[in-house]
Parts: structure tokens; sequence; C-alpha cells
């Protein structure tokens, strides 16, 4: 399934790029938005994408084909950005966007155990490429964290008022065999949930919360944001969409405290329409909130 670009008229209203305008996506995936600002300035004009996926890195590669060096898309996290834009030598950029967390791509191809739906191996990081025993998987904090340590994680990322009992069931599950896939860690917290009936599965806000933690999200959002005020322009913005409570109150609490250098423009965070909502559940919980460089 093609991942549908969240926000996506609310953006380029904001953005309002024109012809030579330089702009970063952060968090490229599928290209929706990137795509949509290289149409606007192009040729002239530039877009650096960004995405911590090499695999989706190569499929948006192959999708621009142009061979324009105006485009470029690298692979590597955006909480990096100050580093990648010195590299490239970009010039000073008219609007910077983070839409933050995993794709449709995640979920439905990657195979890496993001989806409580599919039985797949517990990993459930954004980079393809990940060494067993360094890099932090969903398999270590479900087999090797202590019964305390997952239940506040998934408390506090997942919101899951449930969390106590789910990481007890886990840890007592595990005395057994470990846990190797995302199918049999969602069987566990459902048996949690015993004969409830639910409007979202019982392991969504679980599943949600790993994800979070594992890929270490809420640290890279906190990287990012105090980087993005030295390569804007002066009247350059910052665009962040957030799909959690607590990503959100990040991206809120930096532009209030950093008065002195960005002009709030979304006073309340901006929702996606009803019209959006229908076609695109994933819209539901979007907030976009944007800021101007002073
Ligand atoms: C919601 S999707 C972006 C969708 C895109 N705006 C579109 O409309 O096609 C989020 C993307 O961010 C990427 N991502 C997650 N953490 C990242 C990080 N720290 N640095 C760069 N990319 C990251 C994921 O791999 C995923 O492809």
């Amino acid at each position: 399934m093609i991942h549908k670009p969240v926000l996506l008229n609310e953006i380029l209203e904001f953005f309002n790029p024109k012809q030579g305008d330089i702009f970063i996506d952060g968090t490229a995936n599928g290209g929706g938005h990137t795509l949509a600002l290289w149409d606007r300035v192009k040729p002239t004009g530039k877009v650096l994408a960004i995405d911590k996926d090499k695999d989706i890195v190569k499929k948006l590669k192959e999708k621009v084909k142009e061979d324009n060096k105006n485009i470029q898309i690298v692979s590597d996290s955006y909480a990096n950005l100050k580093n990648i834009v010195d590299q490239k030598e970009f010039g000073k950029v008219s609007g910077i966007l983070l839409d933050l967390g995993y794709s449709s791509y995640h979920i439905d191809v990657s195979g890496r155990g993001f989806s409580f739906q599919k039985d797949e191996p517990l990993i459930m990081r954004y980079e393809p490429d990940i060494e067993i025993g360094k890099d932090l998987t969903a398999y270590e904090v479900i087999n090797s964290f202590s019964e305390n340590d997952i239940a506040d994680i998934i408390y506090k990322y997942g919101e899951e008022r449930a969390s106590r009992k789910i990481a007890k069931r886990i840890v007592l599950k595990r005395k057994q065999k470990n846990i190797e896939t995302s199918g049999e860690l969602a069987e566990i917290i459902e048996e949690v949930f015993f004969k409830k009936h639910f409007k979202i599965h019982p392991a969504t806000k679980s599943f949600q919360a790993l994800r979070i933690f594992v890929n270490d999200e809420l640290g890279n959002l906190e990287r990012a944001l105090p980087q993005m005020h030295e390569i804007l322009k002066t009247g350059g913005k910052v665009a962040i969409i957030s799909f959690h409570s607590l990503e959100d109150r990040i991206v809120k609490n930096f532009f209030r405290d950093n008065k002195d250098k960005f002009k709030i423009i979304t006073k309340k965070p901006v929702v996606a329409d009803k019209e959006e909502t229908k076609e695109n559940p994933r819209a539901r919980s979007a907030k976009l909130r944007v800021a101007e460089k002073i």
C-alpha cells in the first residue's frame, strides 16, 4: 500500500514554495511531501530528502529518476540534520518538514515486526541493516528487560493502562520460551484482555510504545529541533507533524521556550479535515505545528 501524505495541502499552504526555494524533508518515505515540494521549486530550487530507512531511500531514488543534483535523497537520521546539511552545502533553507513515525511500508512490507497482524521477527527498527547485539530491537526489550521496565515503556509511550498486567504476562510467557515474533507477542497481549471487546486491537498501544522506545523517537526529535534555527533563512519555517501527545508536547514546548528565535504560526495544532480523515485513518491523530525563524 502506498503511504498517503498527511496534511499535504496545509503543508504547501504554510510553506508556500516558489521556484528556486530550498526545502528539507527529514522524513521522506515514499516522497509524498518531498515530490510536491520539488514540483514547486524545480529546476532551480533544491530539496534535500532524508530517511533513516535505506530500503525506502533506494525505492525513492528509483521513483525520482531525475538526474538533477538539486534533489538529493540520503539515508540518515534527521537527528544529524546539521551535519548532513553541512556536507551537502545546501544554502539557507525556506522550510524544514518532519512527518514523524512509521509509514505504511513498515507495517505492510518491511517484515520487521511493526504489525501485530503479522508473524514477523520482533525487530521494529527503521534501519533494515541492524547489528544484532549492538542495536536495540523489540526482541531484546521483550525477552531481556525487567518486568518493571517493560511496564514503564508500555505505559509511558503507549499510554496503556493495562501495562503492568501485560508486562507480567510477557515475563511469565518468556520463562517457557523466548517470544520470537510479532504474532506471538500480539497473542500474549490479547490474553490479558480476555473476552473484552475493543474498538482498536488490544496490542495497538503496546506495539506503538515498543516502536517509539526502540527507535528513540522522542530523543531524535529533541536532538533535531535545536539544529533547525541555524539551517533556516530568516522567515524560513519549521513544520512538524506528530502522531503522539508526547511528540506534540516536545514540539509545543520547544517553540514556546524559543520565542526569541521562532514566531509561532499555529497557536493551536492544525488537524486534518473530515474529508482527509475519512480517506486516510492515519490522519486522524495527526497534529501539525509550524513556526517561523525570526
Ligand atoms: C510518516 S513517514 C513519512 C511519510 C512521508 N512524509 C510521505 O508522505 O510519504 C515517516 C518516515 O520517517 C522515517 N524516520 C523515522 N525516524 C527517522 C529518523 N530519525 N530520521 C530520518 N527518518 C526517520 C521512517 O523511516 C518513515 O519512512
